[in-house]
């Protein structure tokens, strides 16, 4: 069986290289590309045909326009990745007879309230980046393919730079830190991610019935503030050296950014857990064991 793989070198695409390497023949791509193979999202007829060359059995988009803020001052470019380029994507795996593999995000929801949400919760993006995340999830559900829509929160990995690696540069440069304890979500591993993705396809290989769209993030929550505080514990406790005394709460509205991020990104995993027989571990699991792979 032939897997297509896009955004290779990302947090998740690194990992499902991994992950999807045990189930079959994995043709792993960047926006580079190789051997006449387009890899690149802004390239949608290269794309297509790249897709049509290959008939996968499987396509997997871990290719994203993710600049959170960058994508308020390029709305037509993440536009065009995240949500003309899936529809692509979409439209050949609906053709194939592919089963098409996406993640998508908390941030396509207003963050209202602080029950944590489900999947057939109104939508309601406040930035850029939620709303052509929306826009790449609905082409994919028009296109009639068979697909799964994985929707991650606060998403980390040992490999590229990140949250608990930003902390521990800072906490060891500062003596005091301010981070925002309002909004609340649950770090989740691309490991993690990647996984489950290759447990829920092989599933649903077998048994399509299980398409959809799934909430997928760790067990428990926390805000940044929680979560930087847990990273500089850990670090501390294992021995590193750091020069920071204070890490001081403070509220998303003392730290305006270009886009404007939920406060509520609790996701309820509940679908996914029960169609799938899977578990999902605490958060601090995979927090841990990204600080013993990156101290
Ligand atoms: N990170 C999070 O906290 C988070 C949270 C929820 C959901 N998600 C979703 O989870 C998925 C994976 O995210 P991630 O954290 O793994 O993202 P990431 O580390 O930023 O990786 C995204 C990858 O997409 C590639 N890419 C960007 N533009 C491209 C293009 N035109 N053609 C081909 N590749 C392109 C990037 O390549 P370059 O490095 O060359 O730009 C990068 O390798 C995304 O769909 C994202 O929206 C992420």
């Amino acid at each position: 069986m032939r897997f297509l793989l896009l955004g290779k070198n990302g947090q998740v695409g690194w990992e499902a290289q991994r992950a999807l390497a045990p189930l079959g023949e994995v043709v792993a791509l960047d926006r580079n590309g190789h051997d006449g193979l387009c890899g690149d999202l802004g390239q949608p007829d290269a794309l297509a045909a790249t897709v049509r060359a290959l008939a996968p059995a499987v396509i997997v988009n871990a290719a994203a326009y993710t600049a959170v803020d960058k994508a308020e001052s390029e709305p037509e470019l993440a536009q065009r990745i995240n949500a003309d380029a899936v529809g692509v994507l979409a439209r050949e795996a609906a053709a194939l007879g592919a089963l098409l593999v996406h993640y998508s995000t908390d941030y396509v929801f207003d963050g209202s309230g602080e029950r944590p949400w489900r999947e057939d919760d109104a939508t309601g993006p406040l930035s850029v980046y939620g709303a052509t995340k929306l826009a790449g999830e609905d082409t994919i559900r028009d296109s009639g393919c068979s697909h799964l829509i994985f929707r991650a929160s606060w998403v980390h990995a040992a490999r590229g730079g990140n949250f608990a690696r930003t902390m521990l540069r800072l906490a060891a440069e500062r003596e005091r830190l301010t981070v925002i304890d309002d909004q609340i979500g649950a770090p989740t591993g691309a490991d993690l991610i990647a996984d489950v993705s290759a447990h829920a396809i092989r599933s649903t290989l077998a048994d399509r019935s299980l398409c959809g769209t799934y909430h997928l993030a760790t067990a428990g929550q926390t805000s940044w503030h929680g979560y930087a505080s847990f990273v500089i514990e850990t670090a501390l406790a294992a021995g590193k050296t750091l020069a920071v005394r204070e890490i001081a709460p403070i509220a998303t509205s003392s730290y305006p950014t270009p886009a404007v991020r939920p406060l509520n990104s609790r996701l309820d995993t509940s679908r996914l857990r029960t169609r799938f027989g899977l578990h999902l571990p605490d958060w601090r699991e995979g927090v841990s064991r990204m600080l013993a792979e990156i101290c």
